[in-house]
């Protein structure tokens, strides 16, 4: 099958199945063009709740279908690699929280949705990169136990001095490799540019740039910006919709470490045979996917 009757195909499948593809902005560019929705993880789990289709393909990594279905029990979610996982969810676990909660039970604990359901299940709230010091900031309390990111536990010790933010140890495997010293490298090439990173980065890197956020919030800022060149410390995945959506603007990769191997797993074969066979179905323990849902919809609620 020939790349073009294969996107046909999928595009017939995803009729047939009343479905719909939802792909994260660091998925390879030819699953981001064939998606029906492209976006950061908060803008993702509220299509999966939003959206009438029966059936979604989520093209990204396990925790991020693990999140839609969290939210959207009664659609089928399809995550098309199965083992597309992301290494940061395994650095905390349920069993930890537990130990912690009883230890101190008047810290809530806020999660990164970088997580596993049971770990979602223990916390008191979820958050992801975009609205994170936002909620940071609401949470009744004057200590927080952020979880897994130390990275953006950092960021947010930073955003929000006022609060104490205990921190874990995580980190994500590709924006930690960034060093300080390629911000200062880029600037001299790149005199003109804006950095703009992710707060998954090193707070040694965040505090060099001119603009830390989400996916999404890069992108949008890159969009609006009156400037022509940007250093972009985050996912390569992100380059495509930049060069796409400004093809007037200059676009550099602040560091080469910057390829995630599990959100690139994922192929357009992957996509054709997940449908076709409706693979691999995420299932949670539904007393796990209660509690998680309460953690996760309490991001939703406007204060
Ligand atoms: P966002 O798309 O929410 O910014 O998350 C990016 C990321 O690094 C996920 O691991």
């Amino acid at each position: 099958m020939t790349e073009q009757e294969m996107i046909k195909e999928v595009v017939r499948l995803k009729k047939e199945k009343k479905g719909v593809i939802f792909a994260h902005n660091y998925q390879i560019p030819e699953i981001q063009d064939i998606a029906d929705f492209v976006g950061d993880s908060l803008e993702l789990i509220q299509q999966a709740v939003n959206t009438d289709a029966e059936l979604i393909l989520f093209s990204g990594v396990d925790y991020l279908a693990e999140s839609a279905k969290i939210l959207a029990p009664n659609k089928k979610v399809l995550l098309p690699v199965l083992d597309a996982g992301c290494p940061m969810v395994n650095m905390v676990d349920a069993e930890q929280l537990r130990v912690f909660r009883r230890e101190y039970p008047h810290i809530p604990i806020l999660c990164y949705i970088n997580s596993s359901a049971a770990a979602k299940a223990e916390s008191d709230l979820c958050c992801t990169a975009s609205n994170v010091v936002e909620l940071v900031r609401e949470i009744e309390a004057d200590k927080i136990l952020f979880v897994p990111d130390q990275n953006i536990g950092r960021y947010l010790a930073k955003q929000v001095p006022e609060k104490e933010i205990i921190n874990w140890e995580g980190f994500c495997m590709t924006h930690h490799m960034v060093k300080p010293l390629e911000v200062d490298v880029n600037r001299r090439k790149h005199p003109e540019a804006l950095v703009l990173v992710h707060p998954e980065c090193s707070a040694a890197v965040a505090e060099k740039a001119d603009f830390v956020g989400s996916t999404t919030e890069i992108i949008r800022y890159a969009n609006q910006s009156e400037k022509k060149e940007f250093i972009i410390g985050t996912e390569m995945g992100v380059l495509h919709r930049l060069r796409k959506e400004n093809p007037n603007k200059k676009f550099y990769l602040l560091s080469p470490s910057l390829t995630c191997f599990n959100m690139k797993k994922t192929a357009l074969g992957d996509i054709y045979h997940a449908l076709l066979k409706e693979q691999h179905e995420i299932k949670i323990d539904e007393a796990i996917r209660q509690k998680a849902q309460l953690c996760l919809e309490k991001m939703f609620i406007k204060r």
